[in-house]
């Protein structure tokens, strides 16, 4: 493993769990620089940013960034590292690895949802979170040295990729795979979610004594699928035939067992 792995990425994506798990699982040191701020400062970030505005607060991460960069082992940033130009050039002549850690918007605020410390997410609206989450994107892109898809995984799974990629850091299918196995999890989830509204579904037709299939409902989902996807070479008619398939009989096989 490369001698410094350097977790960047926006707010949530994970970089200190993330980086805790990874440092432990190869036996090396962490060290988080928000941590490390709070200790050289004696303030806390909230405090810090109140005190001397977001610019004062970079002022003094760059200062953090270089006294503990050439630091062995794992280090996970905060998320607004890459806004500085200087910040960026400090990295990018740094012998660290750097690892960002992406995570989609909608990711980052469901992980975010309940957080009360971080102080840009109470000062700033819901827009301009945005417009950060976007701004940095392509700053994160071009600071790294390799990208792991973040959303839908579990901490020890994306621990796991970490280490495969760097045990193999020329392997640009590690990446690849990494948004393979990320959008699975998304499917996952997304059919788990379908599941709690076919429940809902079974409830009404319970209710109302309709029964189970509607064959024309059935059909009707079909055709309007494969008109509407019609012009997307990657989603054929025996695609959505299989995947309809699978999801309504998954769908009846629920409802019959609610309804009996
Ligand atoms: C910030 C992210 C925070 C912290 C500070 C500013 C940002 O770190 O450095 O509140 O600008 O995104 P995390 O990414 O660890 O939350």
């Amino acid at each position: 493993m490369a001698d410094t792995v350097m977790l960047i990425g926006f707010m949530g994506a994970g970089k200190t769990t993330v980086g805790q798990q990874l440092a432990q699982a190869t036996n090396q040191k962490f060290l988080d620089l928000d941590d490390e701020f709070v200790k050289e400062t004696g303030s806390s970030i909230s405090d810090f940013m109140e005190a001397h505005g977001e610019s004062g607060f970079r002022e003094m991460e760059t200062k953090v960034l270089e006294n503990r960069l050439q630091s062995p082992g794992v280090i996970s940033t905060g998320g607004g590292i890459i806004e500085s130009d200087v910040n960026r050039k400090i990295i990018e002549n740094s012998d660290a690895t750097v690892i960002f850690l992406q995570a989609d918007f909608a990711t980052v605020l469901q992980r975010l949802s309940s957080d009360t410390d971080r102080p840009l997410l109470r000062q700033l609206s819901m827009k301009e979170l945005l417009d950060r989450w976007e701004f940095r994107q392509p700053l994160y892109n071009e600071a790294a040295d390799s990208v792991i898809m973040t959303n839908g995984k579990e901490p020890h799974k994306i621990v796991s990729e970490l280490t495969n990629m760097l045990a193999l850091p020329d392997n640009s299918l590690v990446s690849l795979r990494s948004q393979i196995d990320s959008l699975d999890r998304q499917i996952l989830h997304l059919i788990s979610e379908r599941v709690n509204v076919v429940k809902e579904v079974a409830n009404v037709k319970k209710q109302t004594g309709m029964s189970v299939v509607q064959n024309d409902r059935m059909d009707q989902i079909r055709l309007e699928l494969k008109d509407e996807f019609s012009h997307n070479p990657n989603v054929s008619d025996e695609l959505i035939d299989e995947l309809v398939d699978l999801l309504t009989s998954t769908a009846i096989d629920k409802e019959k067992k609610m309804i009996g």
